[in-house]
């Protein structure tokens, strides 16, 4: 039993030792942790328990069979955040460079079944070379297995990526069927193929961090949904937002205690918008001054920021936040900021997780590079997710609600549960300006009859009341109670049911 007790020891620190001090130390002064390391910065204290430690890979070309490393260059296993189940992958860059192998595949399938199964989250940790190159075709099927299992969980259990090196080749699909993707700055890069082959094909020259860096990926591609200085942040972060996720998409959603009134009225609030309805005023501030403590977790910052996106707690309870962001080209609604509230919104209601829409959209952003781009069916994506979402929808505008986008965004018409509108909203079908130059073409060289035309567009259309008057509002509130009636209606909305027609599935537009 000694013996057994010995060698079990042995085995292990071998396996935690990974490619050897000499990797462990390289990675270190590339301001990288090690797999475990991350792991044990992620999971609560000693709550982690690992599997398939002692995988090798079958492998014997290359004189590999000479090669074996315990664990296969990725650390499995679960364990908890803040109490909370979650299963956790990390890739060990020590051990043949995070490589891929068949062995490897089987230890990350593995974690999946288990995941879905049990109904938990799954993080994976990437830094790794793609597919182990020694082993071919068998690295290449284990891709697909990990392939297919992540579209098995989707909209079952929350799925996470965290790009910390290296993310390449065969890598990157599994994180982009994912629900979010983040990345550390300066040390991580994605990309289908490396500055290399984009060289021999293309003839560009682009370093890693060009291509597929965290700048590139959080704010051109919007492949990432955020980025952090450095592991340790990252990790953190990892925690913050599985905390505000529920484990799956049958469980409740997570509560915690709440030390702040929602009773208390905001008065600065009422200040907020503006008197010229041209001048612009920061959302952030009422999204902050609506969740528990101001605490937001932003989905895609840097992306689209015309429209603003995210999580934060209500009453202690998690609500997804849409938000038009008058800072940033009038709040409008392009192709990007239409992709990026429709995926966030589909996450929302897969996971049963309330959505707060806050409007103030002029419309959308008219002109070729928008149209040859695809506004018509980007558009369509918000407008289709809004639709299909059976969650509880509760829905403010602040000031412009014009056109087309009054519609998508969580309109009465598309079953908005709740429809507030401040004061200073204005639904209509367009500004003033533009309306009073189309119904009185003919006046436009008489600029006293212009301006009278103007007023009293301005007077009829550019209030709440003529959607109160039709029941498109429910009420007209006052800015400094939003939080109060945001919890209220957050509070009835809790035994909402509303389901859609049976489908195999719908056809949103792609
Ligand atoms: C086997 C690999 C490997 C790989 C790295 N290593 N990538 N071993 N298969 N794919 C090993 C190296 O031999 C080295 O071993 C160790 O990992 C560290 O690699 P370095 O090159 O020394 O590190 P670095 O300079 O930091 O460069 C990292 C890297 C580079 C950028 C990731 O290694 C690289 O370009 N690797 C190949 C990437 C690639 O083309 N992968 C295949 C993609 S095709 P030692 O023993 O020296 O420490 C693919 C298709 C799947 O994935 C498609 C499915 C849909």
């Amino acid at each position: 039993m000694k013996d057994v007790i010995a060698e079990l020891e042995r085995r292990r620190e071998a396996a935690r030792m990974g490619g050897g001090q000499a990797r462990i130390d390289a990675q270190h002064a590339r301001g990288k942790l090690t797999a475990r390391e991350r792991i044990s910065v992620f999971l609560d204290e000693n709550s982690f328990e690992e599997f398939d430690m002692y995988v090798e890979h079958r492998s014997t070309d290359f004189g590999m069979e000479k090669q074996k490393i315990a664990g296969d260059g990725v650390v499995t296993g679960w364990g908890t955040v803040n109490g909370r189940p979650v299963f956790v992958f990390s890739k060990d860059f020590t051990v043949f460079g995070g490589s891929l192998s068949e062995a490897h595949a089987g230890k990350i399938t593995k974690l999946q079944d288990m995941a879905l199964k049990n109904r938990a989250p799954i993080i994976g940790l990437f830094d790794a070379g793609g597919a182990r190159i020694q082993e071919g075709v068998a690295a290449l099927g284990g891709y697909a297995e990990i392939f297919q299992r992540n579209v098995l969980a989707s909209g079952v259990i929350p799925q996470i990526s965290l790009i910390m090196g290296p993310c390449a080749g065969g890598d990157v699909y599994s994180p982009a069927m994912t629900d979010f993707i983040f990345m550390v700055r300066d040390t991580s890069y994605m990309f289908v193929t490396g500055p290399d082959v984009v060289k021999t094909v293309t003839n560009e020259t682009v370093t890693a961090e060009e291509l597929g860096g965290a700048s590139v990926h959080t704010t051109k591609s919007s492949i990432a949904d955020g980025a952090y200085d450095n592991d340790v942040e990252a990790l953190l972060q990892m925690r913050r937002l599985i905390d505000l996720l529920p484990s799956n998409n049958r469980a409740d959603l997570p509560e915690i205690e709440c030390a702040q009134s929602v009773t208390d009225a905001d008065m600065s609030l009422d200040r907020l918008v503006p008197d010229n309805a041209n001048k612009p005023y920061d959302i952030k501030e009422l999204i902050e001054k609506t969740v528990d403590e101001g605490d937001f977790f932003e989905i895609q910052a840097a992306f689209a920021r015309n429209i603003v996106t995210g999580f934060g707690r209500v009453e202690g309870r998690t609500v997804g936040i849409v938000a038009n962001q008058p800072m940033v080209l009038a709040g409008v609604l392009d192709s990007d900021a239409s992709r990026k509230a429709a995926r966030f919104v589909r996450f929302c209601d897969a996971f049963s997780i309330p959505i707060v829409t806050f409007v103030d959209v002029p419309g959308f952003l008219p002109g070729t590079a928008q149209e040859y781009g695809g506004l018509i069916k980007h558009g369509a994506k918000l407008l289709f997710a809004y639709a299909e979402a059976t969650v509880p929808k509760i829905t403010i505008i602040t000031r412009k609600a014009f056109g087309g986008a009054y519609d998508v965004m969580a309109s009465k018409h598309l079953r908005g549960d709740l429809n507030y509108a401040w004061p200073s909203a204005q639904i209509a079908v367009m500004g003033a300006k533009g309306a009073v130059e189309i119904i009185f073409r003919k006046d436009i060289g008489d600029a006293e009859k212009i301006a009278e035309h103007t007023k009293n567009y301005e007077s009829r259309f550019l209030s709440p009341f003529v959607a109160a008057e039709r029941g498109y509002v429910d009420e007209v509130i006052m800015p400094h109670s939003t939080r109060r009636r945001i919890a209220k209606a957050l509070r009835l909305l809790r035994n909402k049911e509303l389901s859609n027609p049976w489908k195999k599935h719908d056809n949103i537009p792609l």
